[in-house]
């Protein structure tokens, strides 16, 4: 994970510098550092913890050196202190670095038997003291970055400063994202577009193997690590915004992404929708009539996300659909047919485990589709086609708006295939659409639950083990209810399908566990209270998310909140909204960082 920045400027760089990692501190938030030219001479700054920290340490020790690196870290190598934070760097060359040097063990012996001391146990320390090596034998910096990088295994983005080289910054990339920015007589790097938006809209993307040589007056980049031929990378208008997000009257991020959600997902659903028609828009490249089934690929959220659209999919357009964890996928070697569909689900679109399943699918010759959030990322740009989400930035570390976006692209892209397919009718379809356009006002009644979850809440702030239950499509939503909650408040929660509860998980209840159970009234209703009733025969405190019909037919037995009534096909929405709320006010009541909590990062980076 990490984000990375360089600035090649005409003024201290070093505010700019945290100026763009805080865009990108959504990367990690573990310690921070900027390293700048001093009249020639490499300096550093760092700290552990958030990057107000390294604010603080700027404001004491300032750094005030025209050209800069800078970094937001997520511990990979080493615990997040001071000596692990980056820049790494020798007296005559300063890296920034994202990703994982997967041989570093054996570079790190090597070196340490010709006399290196190490400082850091990370792995990045050992590109500095190669580039050392390279120098020492008199080659050029830019010699020496292509010289390193042909040695190095693993995933990298890479931001070198040297001694003496106050008009000279090198980048490099295999894996890890990163982006160059062209100003007017300055020049930047950055692990994505909108860590550069204050300073530039123009931006090129590197390619994997690319290295960037920069000064103030362009760049030139060559591909295979540097070794190979001057390419061009094409200059596009970024639309990444400069905007400061900011979170309003709402005390954390995750808070006014909840709120936010009746709004980006009728934004989201307008886009993949024909409302005054009735229809859901054939998506361009993508004929579903001539596809035998599809796999999707995800991973946290995003995979639940997946995991409802399978039952879409089946039911309305009678499609198999395999869906993986995007890290198992290829290891599990599936055999892919050539032409067939895949669909890769991000909200950040750089998921590393997600686009490596990407860059799988793509060898074994199939069609690339992704539904992802930021239009720029790599996921979206190695995609033959891509069904946009709505959501706009999402800083909180806990997705939700993404989600419910993601699932209502995925509900839209499910009633096109069935059009196309042959298997909906034309009243069908109408009638699927007319459920999701009525679906933003219901997700706005949901919210105004939030009174009542909050006070549900406190008492599941005393718990240290959960589970949530559901059936059908509400099984991916009590997985997800699980992983907010676990995510942001720490308490252990479990998602299970109802039905699995007397296979196993049924040993864990007792009457300090709440057991949440997601259970619109529907087909599957009366099984699911089958389920409540095995829990609560055990002392086991149920409490039961459903609609009026449900609370009804449960007869008042059980804890009840009740949301709006719904068609089945959107309950997923709808049920994922008091998921949110329930984890968002469980976490508010235990203190804990809800925006950024601990040991995660926003944009998983790294296998
Ligand atoms: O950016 P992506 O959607 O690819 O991210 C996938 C997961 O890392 C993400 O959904 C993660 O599980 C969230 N923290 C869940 O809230």
């Amino acid at each position: 994970m990490c984000g990375i920045v360089g600035i090649l400027g005409n003024e201290a760089v070093a505010p700019l510098i945290v100026d763009a990692l805080k865009r990108l501190e959504y990367r990690g938030y573990d310690s921070a550092g900027v390293a700048t030219l001093e009249n020639g001479r490499l300096d550093r700054r760092r700290a552990p913890g958030k990057l107000r920290t390294l604010e603080e340490k700027l404001r004491r020790e300032p750094l005030s050196g025209h050209a800069g690196i800078g970094h937001t870290r997520w511990a990979t190598h080493g615990t997040p202190n001071e000596t692990n934070a980056h820049p790494h760097a020798t007296e005559r060359v300063a890296v920034v670095h994202n990703g994982i040097i997967e041989n570093y063990r054996e570079l790190r012996d090597d070196l340490a038997k010709q006399g290196v001391k190490f400082e850091s146990e990370t792995d990045t320390e050992t590109i500095v003291h190669l580039i050392e090596a390279e120098l020492n034998n008199g080659k050029t910096p830019e010699e020496s970055v292509p010289a390193v990088l042909s040695k190095l295994r693993g995933a990298f983005a890479l931001a070198f400063l040297f001694k003496g080289g106050d008009d000279l910054m090198i980048a490099a990339r295999r894996g890890s994202p990163l982006a160059v920015g062209h100003g007017d007589g300055e020049m930047y790097v950055g692990s994505d577009a909108i860590a550069l938006a204050p300073f530039t809209d123009r931006i090129s993307y590197l390619n994997d193997g690319d290295c960037a040589f920069l000064t103030r007056k362009g760049v030139t980049i060559r591909d295979k690590d540097g070794l190979g031929s001057v390419v061009e990378r094409p200059v596009q208008k970024s639309n990444a915004s400069a905007m400061v997000i900011e979170k309003g009257n709402y005390r954390h991020f995750m808070a006014k992404e909840i709120a936010e959600q009746p709004e980006v997902v009728g934004h989201t659903l307008a886009h993949h929708l024909d409302m005054s028609a009735g229809r859901a828009r054939i998506p361009e490249g993508i004929d579903f009539a001539k596809l035998d089934r599809i796999a999707f690929s995800a991973c946290g959220t995003a995979y639940y996300a997946a995991l409802v659209a399978r039952y879409w999919f089946e039911k309305f357009a009678r499609m198999p659909v395999d869906i993986d964890i995007a890290s198992e996928f290829r290891y599990r070697e599936p055999p892919l047919k050539e032409g067939g569909l895949a669909i890769l689900i991000s909200q950040s679109g750089e998921t590393a485990d997600t686009l490596a399943t990407l860059r799988h699918c793509r060898a074994q010759g199939m069609q690339i589709a992704s539904v992802v959030n930021v239009p720029t990322s790599t996921i979206a740009r190695e995609s033959d086609a891509v069904f946009p989400t709505l959501a706009g930035p999402e800083i909180g570390v806990a997705s939700t708006k993404a989600f419910t976006c993601q699932l209502a692209t995925l509900a839209c892209l499910a009633i096109a295939a069935g059009r196309a397919r042959g298997v909906l009718s034309a009243e069908d379809e109408e009638r699927l659409v007319g459920a999701l356009i009525e679906l933003p006002r219901l997700m706005a009644e949901t919210l105004k639950l939030e009174p009542q979850i909050e006070r549900l809440a406190k008492d599941f702030s005393k718990a240290q083990d959960a589970l949530y239950l559901g059936r059908g499509t509400s099984f991916p939503i009590a997985l997800e209810g699980a992983l907010k909650l676990k995510e942001i408040s720490y308490i252990h929660a479990e998602g299970y399908a109802a039905g699995e509860l007397k296979h196993g998980p049924i040993a864990l209840v007792d009457e300090k566990v709440p057991v949440v159970v997601i259970a619109p009234y529907d087909t599957l209703f009366e099984k699911t209270v089958s389920n409540m009733q095995e829990v609560a025969a055990r002392g086991g405190k149920v409490l039961l998310i459903t609609d009026e019909a449900g609370a009804k037919e449960a007869g008042g037995e059980f804890e009840t909140l009740i949301v709006p009534t719904s068609y089945a096909f959107v309950s997923p929405m709808i049920y994922a909204i008091p998921m949110q709320l329930l984890a968002y006010h469980t976490a508010v009541f235990m203190g804990t960082d809800v925006d950024q909590p601990r040991n995660l990062a926003k944009s998983v980076t790294v296998e």
